[in-house]
C-alpha cells in the first residue's frame, strides 16, 4: 500500500476530486493547511526579502492506495492539479505498512 499526500491549490479541488473519483478510490482525507515552497509564499523574490515568509493557503488530499493503482493516482493528480504556474504543489509518496478497518477488523488492502 501507498500512501499519496498532495499539496495542491485550493481552486483546484473540485477538479482533482472528480477526477479522483472517477478512477475509484475508496476513500481520502482533506486538510486546510499552510506552506511555502521555493518563493517562500512571495510571487516574485525580491532584494532583502529572502528570508521573509508568507505562508500560502493549500489544501492538503492524502489518500491510501493499493501499490498497483498508485502510479495511475499520482498521474491523475499531476495532471488536473497543474495550471504551470508557480505554487501548483507538490506530491510526497509513503510506504504503508499497515492498515486496519475499525468496524470490521480488516486489515492491509481489504482495510482500503
Ligand atoms: N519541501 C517541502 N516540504 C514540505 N512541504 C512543501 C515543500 N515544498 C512545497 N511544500 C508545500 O507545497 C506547497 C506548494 O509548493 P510549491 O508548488 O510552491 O513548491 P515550489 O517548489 O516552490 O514549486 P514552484 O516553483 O512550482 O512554485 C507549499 O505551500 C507547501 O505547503
Ligand atoms: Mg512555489
Amino acid at each position: 500500500m501507498k500512501k499519496i499526500e498532495a499539496i495542491i491549490t485550493p481552486f483546484k479541488l473540485e477538479e482533482v476530486q472528480n477526477a479522483l473519483n472517477h478512477i475509484g478510490i475508496s476513500g481520502m482525507t482533506l486538510m486546510e493547511v499552510k506552506g511555502f515552497g521555493r518563493q517562500r509564499g512571495h510571487k516574485e523574490i525580491y532584494r532583502g526579502a529572502e528570508y521573509q515568509v508568507d505562508f500560502v493557503p493549500k489544501v492538503q488530499i492524502s489518500l491510501v492506495v493499493d501499490s498497483a493503482m498508485a502510479d495511475k493516482v499520482i498521474s491523475v493528480i499531476k495532471e488536473t492539479a497543474k495550471t504551470g504556474k508557480i505554487g501548483d504543489g507538490k506530491i510526497f509518496v509513503y510506504d504503508i505498512q499497515e492498515a486496519i478497518r475499525i468496524r470490521t477488523g480488516e486489515s492491509g488492502l481489504e482495510a482500503l
